[in-house]
């Protein structure tokens, strides 16, 4: 049993084996699957792929990347598609300093005001982090997000970083990029960061895990995520598998 806790099937890569795709990776041991949305349109769709599935779940948000599609007629939509009891994080959000498809000022202002609503509406956050740590880190704490917490997906930062992040609260959740032949700092932090505060994920159809890098992932791969995992910890991977579905469900409320 395995949870992918950040999938993007909402993504055109699966537009003509969707259904079959999700279905497969149910009857190969992936038990639970959390959609991450990035705009309107693809939290709608997470939703839906909720509602048709009982072992999929949706996260609905704006991610950095469209921040600048923002205003506050999209907050209140998010709001208003929260209500549904398959919606179980807002996200995902956050910084994209690498890309900047949004100026930054865009960006920090309504990854603020999604970290707000996530707090009045008590949902955990799912947050995507590149390039931009040091105001991710300040926007958090300054924000006080640590009372409903929340996910770092695909955590790439060092050990500091994610002492900073454990310290409030925060899960950590690591995918593909562990099993590529330069994750010396993936190896490091996975060393460090204690089993109940880990998930793991597929970033599907992105970050596809060795041996299948470059292609098209999806969430049977998480399980090649969890063997690296249970590799480095020096655990089995019954115990890894089985832990971090333990550790998603208690954050997401399953
Ligand atoms: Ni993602």
């Amino acid at each position: 049993m395995l949870f992918d806790s950040h999938a993007h099937y909402d993504d055109e890569k699966f537009q003509d084996d969707r259904d079959d795709i999700i279905k497969k990776a149910y009857e190969e041991g992936v038990s639970y699957i959390l959609n991450a949305a990035s705009d309107i349109d693809t939290s709608l769709t997470s939703m839906d792929l909720a509602q048709k599935f009982d072992f999929v779940y949706a996260a609905v948000g704006v991610h950095p990347h469209s921040a600048s599609t923002m205003d506050e007629s999209t907050i209140a939509r998010i709001t208003e598609m929260v209500r549904s009891p398959k919606v179980v994080a807002i996200g995902e959000i956050g910084l994209d300093y690498y890309y900047d498809y949004s100026p930054k000022d865009v960006q920090k202002y309504w990854f603020k005001r999604q970290l707000e609503l996530a707090i009045e509406l008590s949902m955990p956050v799912i947050i995507h982090d590149r390039d931009a740590h040091e105001d991710i880190i300040n926007i958090m704490k300054e924000s006080k997000i640590s009372q409903v917490g929340g996910v770092m997906h695909c955590f790439s930062g060092s050990r500091e970083m994610a002492k900073i992040l454990l310290d409030m609260g925060f899960f950590l959740s690591f995918g593909g990029p562990v099993t590529f032949k330069n994750a010396k700092k993936a190896i490091d932090v996975l060393q460090y960061v204690p089993m109940d505060r880990m998930l793991i994920e597929t970033d599907s159809p992105y970050l596809s895990p060795e041996p299948l890098r470059g292609k098209r992932n999806d969430s049977r791969n998480v399980r090649l995520v969890a063997e690296k995992i249970a590799e480095i910890k020096g655990l089995d991977f019954e115990t890894i598998a089985s832990e971090t579905l333990n550790n998603a469900r208690r954050l997401f409320g399953i």
